[in-house]
């Protein structure tokens, strides 16, 4: 066993940094081999005593170091493997250091690298000191002069944060830019990017009166596929003044495309770098999802730049400070556009919509977190790596937990609220609570005597809570009482503490609405109002809330909306969850009741090894949700998905992932053949309708998902029009939704002669187009019939390497992931743990992702979970091993 992981960093122990670095002047002569970087800054000391400086440092070598001007002898400085420690004796002075770093050897990702012939740079978390010896904490804010030298062929664009404030040539066919970024930033905000690449730009003027300039790079060649993004930019830049009342402080904007990247984008002052995933698109090569995709991370990352950048966070603990709050702006601002332009009617479903979306990515990422070994509050109290806390907890669970401040101050008390963390703190690194406090002044304002204080404590418990419902109807007095109870039993390292942790209540809003034995709404009395929907306010361990008038017993609609992250346990029966599933007034609770409905059927089937299990009420309810007319096409798609195996295994204890997948795939067959005219009318009709010209919006994209729904049951169920339906779809398709949703049913039919044939014909046509190219292997690596052998033979595939994320994730994640089918069997464990350590000597951050495929393991059935943890004990043991891995496999393993 190895005992030499790396101690963990706790959030208790902060200390404030001794210096102030006000001012600081980077040099780069940039060449991909050997990169010099000389760095200047000064250094002031406020306080008493002069404490040694201490500066991070990573694969750096070290040229020289100088204290004004004076270059140190090693005698003066102390320099080990991560820290270069000088000793100051004076409280001001200016440091310089030159070292070099080498971007092509660099294929972690992280600080300076090379992707494709350009240079690109990612310095979140912790990256900044792999380009040069830094205080590399986001609590150190200074402003930035940047001087970017580089051959003029190899690299005619040389761009940093900031303005660009002078260029000129140099010698040996070198030239240099100079960039100056008039906002104090921590490293992390820091990046450059030096290449030749397309630009597609636009000069807006914002509300504010202020001209700029909003640019997107990407690969040459590919600027008609940029026009989505520079849309998408525009109007975020919109939407915050709008919404937010937050205008862009710059006046360059630009977003750079990189094929190599960690994750999906990064936000950096003014020079944003993102995937290239979240940055092309054109209806040929990008489907709806991915449109939406890059709206929401171009959202997000210019989001940042108030929710991040303007106010940044004090120390890595308060990582949710920008990202649980910049999730939930991003949020909103799909919602928005979604319901852009619709009817009141038509624009509650599409942002039901999106609800239902976020709610399901949250259950099948954030809830199995929640749960296992890796389980943290959304502020975490310690890490090992932080990299490995760029997790759903921290951005989905805390984007709900913004949401959940956000219902109960509604929306304009929340902008209020908004307005005041900005008078506070703009400019400052601080921390979630200073959020809270600013919310919390106006809610105490607003609403005397009550206050956030309960519901602080969101921000230091782990574990989704479960709320138990329990419904009291008096016929005689016409009372109707509801009974909340919460509890949250201990998660991942909690349930070896003892004496075991004391969890106390959280303040849950509850929305809840009552209906009639019809499915009428009923009006409910609270706080001297009426409502169709009420918000209670659970905040002790067990209340009681009494609705008056209420003369039969009512069928209750929980947590509309999903109020609130956690879990709720009610006892009722099939048919009264058919009943909200075609009646209640709350799309996303009757979402909800419709799922609820099929995990019951899924469940029974998983533990009977699927056999026939009584569905009538199951198909007819669908049936009915198929036929209604008031429903949208996109909102029909979601209710009519089955729930997704992730979430359900959640639900069961101990977990077979096998027979649930199983039990899926023949539900979805069983459905596919009982409803089987009802897909092929509403397959037609759907088809019948797609217009010439592509566009993503709410309606267009709905309508297809519908189609394609409709045309994977209809393969499901084994249809005998389905294979020539596919076809013709396939070769007739004018977007890659539409080709990729036709490849998808014909491949789901198993290796069938149109498969191959289709398969080989998508790749020969697209073998050009990279992310294309990844959806290719991805759609291999998810289809029911890979199993480990076809996976490590796709592997050989010219095309494959581990060295690009994007296509490592699409094959090797897309099938240990989301391949329950093909993975969960001892040699797709073994196989998993052979990439985890391929990957770590490449990339620990990815491979630590990787690493988290099988965090439940301690709940799986025996077989399973013996041949888990033998691969994972063969991860342990291997040396070398990264820290990243390192602190995943010990967490799983304790
Ligand atoms: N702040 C980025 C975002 O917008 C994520 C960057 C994380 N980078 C990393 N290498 N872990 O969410
Ligand atoms: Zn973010």
């Amino acid at each position: 066993m190895r005992t030499d992981t790396a101690p963990a960093i706790s959030r208790h122990d902060y200390q404030p940094y001794p210096y102030r670095l006000p001012r600081v002047a980077l040099q780069f002569d940039l060449d991909a081999e050997c990169t010099r970087v000389h760095a200047r800054f000064e250094v002031e000391r406020d306080g008493g005593g002069l404490p040694p400086l201490v500066l991070n440092g990573q694969e750096l070598s070290l040229v020289s170091v100088s204290i004004d001007g004076t270059q140190l002898d090693a005698g003066k400085y102390r320099l080990d493997d991560e820290t270069l420690t000088l000793f100051p004796e004076a409280a001001r002075f200016i440091v310089e250091i030159a070292s070099e770093c080498r971007p092509a050897q660099n294929s972690a990702l992280m600080g300076l690298y090379v992707s494709g012939e350009s240079l690109f740079t990612q310095c979140e978390a912790e990256g900044f000191r792999r380009i040069t010896w830094f205080p590399d904490r986001p609590d150190v804010m200074s402003r930035y002069t940047v001087t970017l030298r580089g051959d003029k062929t190899a690299y005619p664009l040389l761009l940093s944060n900031g303005n660009l404030v002078a260029g000129s040539e140099l010698e040996n066919g070198r030239h240099e830019a100079v960039w100056e970024d008039p906002h104090p930033k921590p490293c992390y905000l820091f990046a450059l990017v030096a290449g030749s690449f397309d630009c597609l730009e636009r000069r807006i003027r914002t509300g504010a009166g202020r001209n700029a300039l909003l640019q997107i790079y990407s690969d040459k060649g590919s600027r008609n596929k940029t026009e989505w993004a520079l849309d998408c930019l525009h109007r975020s830049v919109q939407w915050d003044e709008q919404r937010f009342g937050l205008q862009l402080d710059l006046d360059r904007f630009m977003v750079v495309a990189a094929r190599d990247f960690n994750m999906g984008a990064m936000e950096n002052k003014g020079l944003n770098i993102f995937n290239s995933s979240y940055v092309l698109a054109e209806p040929d090569t990008a489907t709806d999802a991915s449109y939406h995709g890059i709206e929401s991370v171009i959202g997000h990352e210019y989001f940042h730049n108030w929710t991040g950048n303007r106010v940044t966070c004090r120390d890595w603990f308060q990582l949710s400070l920008k990202e649980g709050l910049t999730v939930f702006r991003d949020q909103q601002f799909s919602a928005d556009m979604m319901a852009h332009g619709l009817s009141e009617d038509a624009a509650r479903s599409a942002r039901a919509v999106k609800r239902i979306d976020d709610v399901t990515a949250l259950r099948v990422a954030q809830f199995p977190e929640d749960a296992g070994p890796m389980a943290h509050p959304i502020r975490p109290e310690s890490y090992q790596e932080i990299a490995n806390f760029y997790t759903a907890t921290v951005y989905e669970k805390g984007a709900e937990v913004i949401r959940m401040q956000h219902t109960l101050l509604g929306e304009e008390d929340f902008q209020a609220g908004i307005r005041e963390y900005f008078r506070r703190h703009d400019g400052q690194a601080v921390t979630c609570d200073d959020f809270v406090d600013a919310m919390d002044s106006v809610y105490r304002a607003r609403h005397p005597g009550k206050s956030l204080d309960v519901f602080r404590r969101w921000y230091s418990q782990a574990g989704t809570p479960r709320v138990h419902v329990t419904l009291q109807h008096d016929a005689d007095q016409g009372l109707c009482s509801i009974t909340l109870r919460q509890h949250c039993p201990p998660v991942g390292i909690e349930k070896l503490q003892s004496p075991p942790l004391e969890k106390p209540p959280l303040h849950i809003p509850f929305a809840l609405g009552l209906l009639d034995a019809q499915g009428q709404a009923l009006a409910l009395r609270h706080e001297g109002q009426e409502h169709e929907t009420v918000v209670l306010d659970l905040c002790a361990e067990s209340q009681t809330w009494t609705f008056p008038d209420i003369a039969e017993r009512p069928v209750a609609s929980l947590l509309r909306d999903f109020s609130a992250p956690v879990i709720v346990e009610y006892d009722r029966d099939d048919a009264e969850l058919a009943l909200l599933a075609r009646h209640d007034t709350d799309p996303f609770a009757r979402w909800e009741a419709g799922q609820e409905l099929a995990s019951r059927q899924l469940l029974a089937m998983s533990q009977s090894g699927s056999a026939k299990q009584e569905d009538a009420i199951l198909i007819e309810t669908w049936r009915a949700l198929l036929h209604d007319p008031a429903l949208s096409d996109a909102y029909r798609a979601r209710v009519l998905t089955l729930p997704a195996t992730k979430a359900l295994l959640e639900k069961t204890d101990p977990m077979d992932p096998l027979a649930v997948a199983q039990a899926r795939e023949d539900l979805r067959a069983r459905l596919g053949q009982a409803l089987a005219d009802s897909w092929l009318a509403i397959y037609q009709a759907c088809a019948a309708a797609e217009p010439r010209e592509y566009s993503p919006d709410a309606v267009s994209s709905g309508r297809r998902a519908l189609k394609n729904l409709a045309l994977a049951y209809l393969a499901a169920g084994r249809h005998p029009q389905a294979e020539s339906l596919a076809q013709a779809q396939y070769e007739s398709a004018r977007n890659m939704t539409d080709r990729m949703g036709a490849l998808s049913a014909l491949v789901g039919q198993g290796d069938t002669p149109a498969a191959t044939r289709a398969l080989r014909h998508f790749y020969e046509q697209w073998q050009h187009d990279p992310l294309v190219v990844d959806r290719w292997f991805a759609l291999q690596a998810t289809a029911c019939a890979t199993r480990t052998d076809t996976v490590r033979a796709l592997m050989l595939h010219p095309a494959f390497t581990l060295r690009n994320p994007n296509r490592a994730r699409s094959l090797i994640f897309q099938f240990c992931m989301n391949n329950m089918l093909g993975v969960h069997r001892p040699e797709g464990y073994e196989f998993w743990a052979e990439q985890v350590l391929a990957l770590d000597a490449l990339n620990p951050e990815i491979a630590a992702r990787l690493a988290r495929a099988f965090d439940s393991w301690a709940r799986y059935a025996p077989s399973n979970r013996d041949a888990v943890h033998s691969a994972l004990q063969r991860i342990q043991q291997h040396e070398p091993l990264s820290r990243n891995v390192a602190e995943i496999v010990s967490k799983a393993l304790n």
